[in-house]
């Protein structure tokens, strides 16, 4: 067989960033836990970003004894579906919990009933302490959200929500400015600050939203898809932001997502919920662990010719979903198989376009878990309007 396949292959999603983030290596963050202060203020870097690493950090450390804790906690709708179905889960203080699922799986209505806006049909759950039924207002003095669908006035400008915010959380008047302010160049909203926000883009409200569920200094941040509607900058950045927060404050982060990418690179822990339940939970090297062995994908010169590739890769995995062209397996003997697997190739004479060697993933894991893929075609279907 020409080789020329081969000269691509490569082990895919290994982001640079995820690593990055993994080791704490952000530009202008220290790693968690090392109380270290945010440095760099050099190179050209948008707004937002400019404002995470350059703004004032004149916050205190706000973490809370208690984290997160879940049990059995069900919400079912009266005319819906059984939209949480007994889910037990645990954050630690001071941890990145990303609550991973498709559209529909429950994540909204889980952040509802964890942020004491929906009472929950059976189970319980505390929050920094609190349990979220009896104790509603203890728990909504420590905890901050940025809900799926920010709940913001169009002819307010951004000073005046955050003047509205601050007063609302009771912060003495003189200070009420400056910890506006503050914030607002956090997010790197300083210029559109006088703004009314009706004329705001999508990723510019999210990024108000966040900076009003912070002006308390909570000890618990509920972050319901923070990063839809963000341009990939701004994305990063906010990545950066909640990771500091949470490694520099101590504050307890419950994260939703969609992205794979997104629960990679930030989440300590994970919780994959799918109809509601829970399917799989771990530390993001866990559960890739879990899965194990790689896969390997090939496109065949000829798209004829593919049959003959999927006969050849039978002999070393079972098929596993693969993009349009290509033929996929998972390695039943691990990446050392793919020596074997190019020359069996080879000796049946089929040229091979691309080859490539894919370390397993979060979607491999929600793959093995429910039979599906958060990527692509084989994503779940929005069963009806989002809570959210
Ligand atoms: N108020 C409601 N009445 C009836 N059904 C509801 C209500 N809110 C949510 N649901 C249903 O509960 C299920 C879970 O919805 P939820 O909004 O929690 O999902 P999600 O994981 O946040 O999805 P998305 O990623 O689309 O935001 C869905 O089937 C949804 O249609
Ligand atoms: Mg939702």
């Amino acid at each position: 067989m020409a080789a020329r396949g081969c000269a691509e292959l490569a082990q895919s999603r290994d982001t640079p960033v995820a690593s990055r983030a993994r080791a704490g290596c952000f530009s202008g963050l220290t790693p968690r836990g090392g109380g270290g202060r945010a440095a760099s203020c050099g190179g050209s870097i948008s707004g937002f970003q400019a404002a995470i690493r350059c703004g004032p950090l004149t916050y205190g450390l706000v973490q809370d004894e208690h984290g997160i804790e879940v049990e059995g906690l069900v919400r079912e709708f009266r005319k819906g579906p059984r939209a949480v179905d007994g889910i037990d889960l645990t954050v630690e203080p001071g941890d990145i919990y990303g609550f991973l699922g498709p559209n529909g799986a429950g994540k909204s209505t889980t952040v509802l009933m964890l942020t004491t806006l929906l009472p929950p049909t059976a189970g319980t759950a505390r929050v920094a302490g609190h349990d979220v039924v009896r104790e509603g207002p203890q728990v909504r003095a420590k905890i901050g959200a940025a809900l799926q669908e920010a709940a913001l006035d169009p002819v307010l400008t951004g000073r005046e929500h955050m003047r509205l915010q601050t007063a609302l959380h009771g912060i003495p008047r003189a200070k009420r400015r400056r910890r506006g302010d503050e914030l607002l160049e956090r997010v790197g909203l300083v210029e559109a600050a006088d703004r009314k926000v009706g004329g705001y883009s999508g990723g510019m409200k999210r990024r108000l939203d966040l900076a009003l569920a912070l002006v308390h200094h909570p000890t618990t941040l509920f972050l319901d898809e923070p990063t839809v509607g963000l341009d990939p900058q701004s994305r990063t950045a906010l990545w950066e932001e909640v990771a500091r927060l949470a490694g520099e404050e101590g504050v307890t982060v419950f994260l939703t997502t969609q992205y794979l990418e997104e629960a990679d690179v930030l989440a300590d822990r994970i919780g994959i919920i799918d109809h509601g339940r829970i399917v799989a939970e771990g530390t993001p090297g866990a559960l890739k662990a879990e899965i194990g062995r790689p896969s390997v994908e090939v496109v065949p010169c000829a798209v004829d010719k593919q049959e003959a590739v999927r006969a050849v890769l039978a002999d070393f995995g079972d098929a596993v979903p693969s993009s349009a062209g290509a033929v996929a397996i998972r390695l039943d003997g691990g990446g050392g198989d793919l020596p074997a697997v190019v020359r069996a190739l080879d000796g049946a004479g089929l040229k091979v376009e691309r080859l490539q060697l894919h370390e397993p993933t979060l979607d491999d894991v929600f793959l093995t878990k429910t039979g599906r893929s958060l990527e692509g075609d084989g994503a779940g279907p929005e069963t009806a309007d989002g809570a959210g």
